[in-house]
């Protein structure tokens, strides 16, 4: 099977799960950036991103993919006030993922996934969508070998 890893990440959390799956599974690994990247600021970001949740908005990208190349696509998120940060909304509505295996994993703050897994599944309604692996932040040494047995369930690995 084809693999891509697409992720977006503010702070790197979701970057280092994201480096983690591709350093087991291998396939291709792209990182979603939006074409305005967010203010560096955190309070900023908060500002911008509680916007455009709530008008549902989309920011155009910068990245590219040939989707018809993958199968199974790993999906990655910040949890970004309890949804998917906007680009990955972007990202899921741009490239058609009908038939294909969809793989989310989030990092969050203390909240969980909260509506995460609910956007994907609205924005891929025809995928098969399995089991996600949530982390808060980073979560240190231990999260390679939590990966590695999420993974190992999913038969993937
Ligand atoms: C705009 C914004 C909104 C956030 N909203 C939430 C939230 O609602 N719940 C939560 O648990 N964490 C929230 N966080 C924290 C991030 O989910 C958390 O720091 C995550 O590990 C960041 O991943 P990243 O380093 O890949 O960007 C938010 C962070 C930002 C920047």
């Amino acid at each position: 099977m084809d693999k891509l890893i697409a992720y977006y990440s503010w702070s790197g959390n979701t970057r280092r799960i994201a480096e983690i799956i591709h350093k087991i599974v291998r396939g291709d690994i792209i990182e979603i950036e939006p074409e305005i990247p967010y203010p560096t600021s955190y309070s900023l970001t908060l500002d911008k991103a509680k916007k455009e949740i709530g008008e549902g908005y989309k920011p155009p990208l910068r990245t590219t993919i040939e989707i018809e190349r993958y199968d199974l696509i790993f999906v990655g998120s910040p949890n970004w006030w309890g949804r998917i940060a906007p680009p990955v909304a972007s990202f899921l509505s741009r490239y058609d993922t009908s038939e294909k295996i969809v793989v989310p994993f989030c990092s969050h703050g203390g909240g969980g996934k909260q509506r995460m897994i609910e956007n994907i599944k609205t924005l891929c309604p025809n995928s098969k969508i399995l089991q996600e692996f949530v982390v808060y932040g980073s979560n240190g040494d231990d999260v390679e070998n939590k990966v590695s047995e999420w993974l190992k369930k999913l038969k993937i690995e």
